[in-house]
């Protein structure tokens, strides 16, 4: 008989680290996921907060309360003063933010007008020392839960600075990579902004070709590592084009790297409840979605009796989803017998492309690229199919909430796409969508020919839309695999500890 230890059934307290957190700060998909996993991880019996920078927007959105005094860190050189506010977030989770006007009192996340603050780095390695400094006099948490490269400072500080060592000496880390592509690389002068012991910058830790990788150093440092789904974790430990040079350390990590697919929000994104939409549908009466669909023409200035496919992308417009295929592909695409939505920004060469061929074909495509909540939800519940070519994809959540709104996705087989989305064959009527292997214009274009075939075969597309409405991709699963490797985690630590 195996008999748990006594440390497996303790109340868990887990402190959420992250850069954005819907519905307060958002600028993509790590948003949805820390606006949904604390409640969900609460739910799995947890004890659980999350702390976030208090940028100008979160402060708008989150009715919050001082609580304390004034604390201060050292920057480099420079003490820098900071304060916690806390407000009370989804499912009754406390949400605490970091308060410093000169790097979080701005009207971005991460920049404005398109341009990056220059001191990106130096922004998240202050949040990163404040988050560790206020969670370990406020929250004590058994694990602490790391997101992506903006906290990457976290896990290497706790372990390497020699006035929080022990203080976090019982604490487990765990890191989630959302995103490979951005990892925190600088130069390694940036390094003096950690204030710890010159070793840590070397090749076993931060040092990376002669710079700074702060994703690198927590990596290494953290206890545990995950990433957002079983895919991702595989191609980014062994194909280089995916790893972007990390994935040696990945592989390092052994059974401490994991992948864990996320979920989706039903309680944000669900046509049967949808505040955004014209008319609110479920599986069994699907009939709102041709209301949606008309509206959403209206909206975006398509002619509403066209017979054609709507298809709908909402996503960075970036090379990393795909844009570059596209623009390749599009005017084979647009010879076919769809209609085009595209809402996003991002790489404006492929965006001049795009708002070019809205000119040309103004019946056939359209292209907004606000950041637009309201819109992204109608082309979800007005589309007939949703396109994510993407040449990677750690997860995507974009699928998952195009199945749920009966869409059916068409996306490259990678990552999280690979591990949501399945072809669907009219013979045995199995399949949720349509799917491409090689990162080729030929492929897309076959594939959504594939798809228009079963379009134009009503009786085959109903089934189709019948099995991406029951798809469910909710957050329980995930924040039960979460559950276990938290706990797994802070039995590790605990023994290395006593
Ligand atoms: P990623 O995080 O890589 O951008 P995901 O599919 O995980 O991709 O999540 C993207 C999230 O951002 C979704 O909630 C999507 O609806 C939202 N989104 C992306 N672009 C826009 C936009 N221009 N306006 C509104 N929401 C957007
Ligand atoms: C990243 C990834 C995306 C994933 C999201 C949430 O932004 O690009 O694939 O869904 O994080 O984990």
């Amino acid at each position: 008989m195996r008999i748990a230890s006594a440390r497996t059934w303790f109340i868990m307290k887990v402190a959420v680290v992250a850069a954005e957190m819907a519905p307060y700060a958002k600028a993509g998909g790590l948003a949805d996921v820390i606006g949904a996993l604390p409640a969900e991880l609460q739910g799995c019996g947890a004890l659980v907060s999350v702390v976030i920078p208090g940028y100008k927007c979160a402060l708008a959105a989150l009715r919050t309360e001082n609580i304390g005094g004034e604390q201060r860190v050292m920057i480099g050189e420079r003490l820098e003063h900071f304060s916690l506010r806390t407000g009370i977030g989804p499912a009754g989770v406390p949400v605490f933010l970091i308060m410093h006007d000169g790097y979080f009192g701005r009207d971005g996340i991460y920049g404005e007008h398109g341009q990056d603050y220059s001191d990106s780095i130096e922004r998240f390695v202050f949040f990163s020392r404040a988050a560790a400094l206020a969670l370990g006099e406020v929250v004590k948490p058994d694990l602490v839960h790391a997101h992506d490269w903006h906290v990457a400072a976290l896990p290497v500080l706790i372990r390497a600075d020699s006035a929080l060592r022990m203080q976090w000496d019982r604490t487990a880390s765990l890191f989630t990579i959302h995103n490979l592509a951005f990892q925190g690389l600088t130069d390694a002068r940036d390094f003096r902004l950690l204030n710890i012991d010159r070793s840590y910058l070397s090749v076993g830790c931060l040092e990376f070709f002669g710079r700074m990788n702060l994703m690198k150093g927590a990596i290494v440092m953290a206890d545990g590592v995950s990433t957002v789904s079983p895919t991702y974790a595989r191609e980014v430990s062994s194909d280089p084009s995916y790893g972007f040079g990390l994935e040696g350390v990945l592989r390092e990590k052994g059974s401490r790297f994991v992948g864990i697919l996320n979920g989706a929000d039903y309680h944000e994104w669900n046509p049967a409840t949808d505040q955004h939409i014209a008319q609110r549908y479920t599986p069994d009466q699907p009939a709102g979605k041709s209301v949606c669909a008309r509206a959403l023409r209206q909206r975006i200035g398509l002619p509403i009796d066209s017979k054609r496919a709507l298809v709908g992308m909402v996503s960075r417009i970036t090379a990393q989803k795909g844009f570059d295929l596209l623009v390749d592909a599009l005017d084979e695409l647009l010879a076919l017998d769809i209609d085009l939505v595209i809402l996003g920004n991002g790489e404006a060469e492929f965006v001049t492309r795009l708002q070019r061929a809205q000119q040309e074909k103004p019946d056939r495509i359209r292209i907004s690229t606000a950041f637009d909540n309201d819109l992204a939800h109608q082309i979800q519940a007005g589309c007939d199919m949703f396109l994510m070519p993407s040449r990677f994809e750690p997860c995507g959540l974009t699928q998952m909430y195009a199945l749920k709104y009966g869409t059916a996705p068409v996306v490259r087989a990678t990552g999280g796409l690979a591990d949501t989305i399945t072809e669907f064959d009219s013979v045995s009527g199995s399949g949720n969508g349509f799917v491409f292997e090689a990162y080729q214009p030929a492929e897309l274009i076959a594939t959504m020919r594939r798809a228009l075939q079963t379009f134009s075969d009503r009786p085959a597309w109903e089934r189709l839309m019948a099995n991406c409405f029951v798809a469910d991709f909710s957050w329980s699963a995930a924040a039960a695999r979460y559950m276990d490797f938290y706990r797994q985690l802070i039995d590790q630590r605990a023994r290395h500890a006593s």
